[in-house]
């Protein structure tokens, strides 16, 4: 079992790069089974959630090939099978895309309910519903969501609620079914966006991503194409977190910087120098940080997923926050971890009060998820003391490799294994 062994209190200093986005890459991915010949795909992130995807592409029967570091070609001219096993399925949250896509391809699907982060109840009756819109039936049998259409024709959908997964999974079993499909009410984070051109790049005709009303007209055929993901919204804000919670001033480089406005703005408010350039954003420290409330909501709300890291930063900030989880029920289990580092944060249901403190204080720690992981992290970078952070395979998800930006930063970390029973 790894872990990581920070040594706290160096502000972070310098330039780092952003990744691919995780969340990009997993639906991207994904959807190359709909090509007829081989796509190669730029800007992959070197994380586990890439590599768990892969291995059911390849158990699909599509050939996956690392053409160049962080550079995958794909050809899925042998895909077969439209099942997915539950030890693939159960990796990861986005191992249910193969329900859309594979149901476009093959007019049916056989997927187990996927893993994920525990973020409390993640139901995925919207997605099950929207498949039914478009002419699919559906089953559940001991645990493995199993669809069926003779064939699949365009609908009007509407969303209850904004849901990225739905809408990724409509939009991929949509892009191949007869006549017009209307997504209203869709999600409109970036990813979206990224699928919806990735998908348009082979031939698709989606138009309206990125805004509330996604339509997509089906086409017949999908060929092969190169792409290039964009980079991590989330990973940067972590890095501009993490620069801000150390006093320290970094250049985050690589990034989209509209995308990161909903953060930017939050450090901004809380005394932090934001400077934003054509593709890189520089994040410096100037002096006490100031007390500030955040409520999550889909994009371009503030993201649930940096909910997390804008917490352990507000830890140190001098007053009072409130930090309202406005998307998820239950994503505050990792407050217990950065107690232990001394926070004074109390909760109650998807509210947490944050009474800002002088500074962490080093402690063994764990990564309860993976942004929950990358806040134990920021917590440690901060801390006066040694931080030892286990179940860091959470963390290793989503951000490509972590310990060795950060050193570049100027962090102590290490990454050490250790064995298992020494941990019991
Ligand atoms: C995706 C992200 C995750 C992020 C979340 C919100 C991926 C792989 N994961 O998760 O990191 O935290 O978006 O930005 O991209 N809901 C229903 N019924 C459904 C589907 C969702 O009620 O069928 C609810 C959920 O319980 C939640 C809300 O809708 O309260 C949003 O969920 P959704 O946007 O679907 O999240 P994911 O796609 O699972």
């Amino acid at each position: 079992m790894k872990k990581y062994v920070i040594q706290g209190g160096k502000p972070l200093t310098g330039e780092v790069s952003i990744s691919g986005a995780k969340n990009a890459v997993v639906a991207i991915l994904t959807a190359a089974v709909l090509a007829e010949s081989p796509c190669v795909i730029e800007n992959i992130p070197a994380i586990s959630d890439v590599k768990y995807i892969a291995k059911i592409l390849e158990s699909l029967g599509a050939l996956v090939e690392e053409v160049e570091p962080s550079v995958l070609r794909i050809d899925p001219t042998n895909v077969h099978s439209m099942v997915v096993a539950p030890e693939h399925a159960s990796r990861l949250r986005a191992s249910y895309y193969f329900l859309g896509a594979l149901l476009a391809k093959f007019g049916k699907a056989q997927v187990p309910l996927p893993g994920g982060c525990d973020f409390g109840v993640r139901p995925i009756d919207l997605h099950l519903k929207g498949f039914e819109s478009l002419g699919a039936s559906y089953r559940l049998e001991r645990g493995v969501v199993h669809l069926s259409s003779e064939e699949l024709s365009g609908d009007h959908i509407y969303f209850d609620k904004v849901t990225v997964g739905a809408t990724i999974n409509v939009m991929l079993a949509a892009v191949k079914a007869k006549g017009l499909t209307v997504i209203e009410n869709a999600a409109k984070e970036p990813h979206i966006v990224d699928l919806a051109n990735f998908l348009n790049s082979m031939g698709a005709n989606i138009m309206g991503a990125g805004t509330d009303i996604i339509k997509i007209k089906g086409v017949d055929h999908l060929y092969g194409t190169e792409y290039s993901i964009i980079p991590d919204q989330i990973e940067a804000g972590t890095f501009m977190a993490m620069a801000a919670a150390t006093h320290g001033d970094v250049l985050v480089k690589n990034v989209i910087p509209k995308h990161m406005e909903p953060i930017s703005s939050k450090l901004r408010r809380m005394g932090v120098e934001v400077t934003e350039y054509d593709d890189s954003i520089r994040v410096r420290y100037c002096g006490v940080l100031k007390a500030t409330d955040v409520t999550t909501r889909p994009h371009p709300g503030f993201p649930t997923d940096m909910q997390p890291q804008i917490a352990a930063v507000l830890c140190l900030a001098d007053g009072i926050s409130i930090v309202r989880e406005g998307v998820w029920d239950s994503r505050f289990k990792y407050i217990d971890e950065l107690r232990r580092m001394g926070a004074d944060v109390s909760v109650n249901e998807r509210v947490a009060v944050i009474k800002g403190i002088d500074h962490f204080v080093g402690a063994p720690v764990r990564a309860v998820d993976l942004r929950a992981g990358a806040a134990v992290v920021i917590a440690a970078l901060a801390a006066e003391g040694v931080s030892e952070i286990e179940n860091v395979r959470y963390i290793e998800r989503g951000y490509e490799r972590i310990v060795q930006k950060l050193r570049n930063l100027g962090a102590d970390i290490e990454c050490v294994t250790v064995e298992e029973e020494a941990l019991v």
